[in-house]
């Protein structure tokens, strides 16, 4: 006899890096967790596992996202990218490409978020929107020098506990055909240059 099907069970599909996924999921689990558990997607990585570290950055239609917070159910009908789907082939994304060319990392726990969320911060710069560091943020304006505060300031979601920051930022730029930042640039100059909480951890753990 079939087992009556279980209230707190939903079969779903989920569309990652291009290729559907049909999996049957408590209603509980994380983007995170299928994607680490049931699809063995383990590019993405747990970190906090609540929304403060980033090592889990995701795109969702385009958009960044952390996936511990993300609710798998709540995915099906997206398009979701992992770093498994960043590179064509054998060809490294552009943002990968300058992580690797410029040591944009130490252990690489986080770098998968970092880059995830590069890709999707570069996008975002460039449509023109403003960061709590922008100075001018009419609209006519246009995209702000991409400086290294103001790259700091838009990956300040993701944390690097190596405190491997400065190759970072450089990477970031260089990815987005911004100047290539001075390691004194990309040393944050002091604390409080930020309004969150993240970018605070950060230059702390820079420090
Ligand atoms: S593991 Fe998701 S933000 Fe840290
Ligand atoms: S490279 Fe080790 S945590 Fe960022």
């Amino acid at each position: 006899m079939e087992p009556a099907p279980s209230p707190t069970y939903s079969t779903i599909t989920l569309n990652i890096n291009g290729e559907k996924h049909a999996l049957s999921v408590d209603h509980r689990t994380t983007l995170l967790d299928a994607l680490r558990e049931r699809l063995d997607l383990t590019g993405t990585k747990k970190g906090c596992d609540q929304g403060q570290c980033g090592a889990c950055t995701v795109l969702i239609d385009g958009r960044r996202a952390v996936s511990c917070l993300q609710l798998a159910v709540a995915a099906e009908g997206h398009e979701i990218t992992t770093i498994e789907g960043m590179a064509e082939g054998e060809r490294l994304h552009p943002v990968q490409q300058a992580f690797l060319d410029l040591d944009g990392y130490q252990c690489g726990y986080c770098t998968p978020g970092q880059i995830c969320s590069a890709v999707a911060m570069i996008e975002e710069h460039a449509a023109g929107w403003p960061s709590a560091v922008t100075d001018d943020v009419r609209p006519e304006a246009g995209p702000p020098p991409l400086t290294a505060e103001e790259i700091r300031e838009r990956m300040s979601g993701n944390l690097c506990r190596c405190g491997a920051y400065v190759s970072i930022v450089q990477a970031v730029a260089r990815a987005a055909g911004a100047p290539t930042p001075q390691p004194a640039q990309a040393v944050p100059a002091a604390a409080g240059n930020s309004g969150s909480d993240n970018a605070t951890a950060g230059k702390e753990a820079a420090a």
